[in-house]
């Protein structure tokens, strides 16, 4: 049922959203070191004071970090403030917790298979990363195989492509969308890059 949301954007519009919002992440900083440090500007402060003070002022550049890289941070697009209701991640369907705020390990695998097998499923350190994207880019279809050994069932959406059907929202029947569907090289939900940045990730957790 996303898709109904996410595709009323054009791509160059969700893609737009997807740059924003990631730019956010990679300043988001832990909430708990953010707390603290807040808590401590407040400290001694007098009751009127108190009621003038603007939290957003406070410097919390000294906390780590959330997010390590865009790979990471795109991989949980939406897990800190429900951005898009998390239709642009992987981790609702790849991370045990995920929608309900309570996350396990990354790519642990939930509904869609742990991502700990992403070597051997497209093996190589130049073309197991392209196939990966591709993958990605295009999504599974039913029956068809995928990388070494992967059989798909058409769950994993496909992230550069707007599917070429549409569910129709008053009966939720499925039907043919005549609009152009696009190629994975213009990229829909995401670009080309973005995904590849994501793959990166998932790749550097395959590797622990
Ligand atoms: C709606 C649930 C869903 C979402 C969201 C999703 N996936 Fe998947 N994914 C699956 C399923 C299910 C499979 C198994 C293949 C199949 O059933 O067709 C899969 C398979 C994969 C595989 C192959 C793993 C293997 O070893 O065979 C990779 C890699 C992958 N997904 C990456 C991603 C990335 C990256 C994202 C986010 C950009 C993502 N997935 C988002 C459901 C999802």
């Amino acid at each position: 049922m996303d898709y109904i949301e996410t595709f009323q954007l054009t791509p160059e519009e969700a893609q737009a959203e997807v740059t924003t919002q990631l730019a956010k992440m990679m300043e988001l900083r832990d909430p708990t070191c953010t707390a603290a440090t807040i808590e401590e500007a407040k400290a001694g402060l007098t009751e009127a004071e108190l009621a003038e003070f603007d939290e957003t002022t406070v410097d919390t550049q000294s906390c780590p970090k959330v997010y390590a890289s865009e790979g990471e941070a795109l991989f949980n697009m939406g897990y800190d403030d429900g951005f898009a209701g998390g239709a642009y991640s992987c981790g609702r369907c790849h991370t045990k917790g995920w929608s309900y705020g309570e996350k396990q390990e990354d790519g642990g695998g939930a509904f869609g298979p742990p991502l700990s097998n992403v070597l051997n499923q497209f093996p190589g350190n130049s073309l197991g990363p392209q196939q990966q994207v591709d993958f990605v880019c295009n999504g599974s279809d039913q029956g068809i195989r995928y990388g070494q050994n992967g059989q798909g069932t058409g769950r994993m959406p496909g992230y550069c492509i707007t599917p070429g059907y549409k569910i129709n929202p008053d009966n939720g029947e499925v039907g043919i969308d005549p609009k152009d569907t696009g190629t994975a090289d213009s990229g829909a939900m995401m670009s080309q890059e973005q995904v590849r940045a994501i793959v990166e990730y998932e790749r550097s957790l395959a590797r622990d």
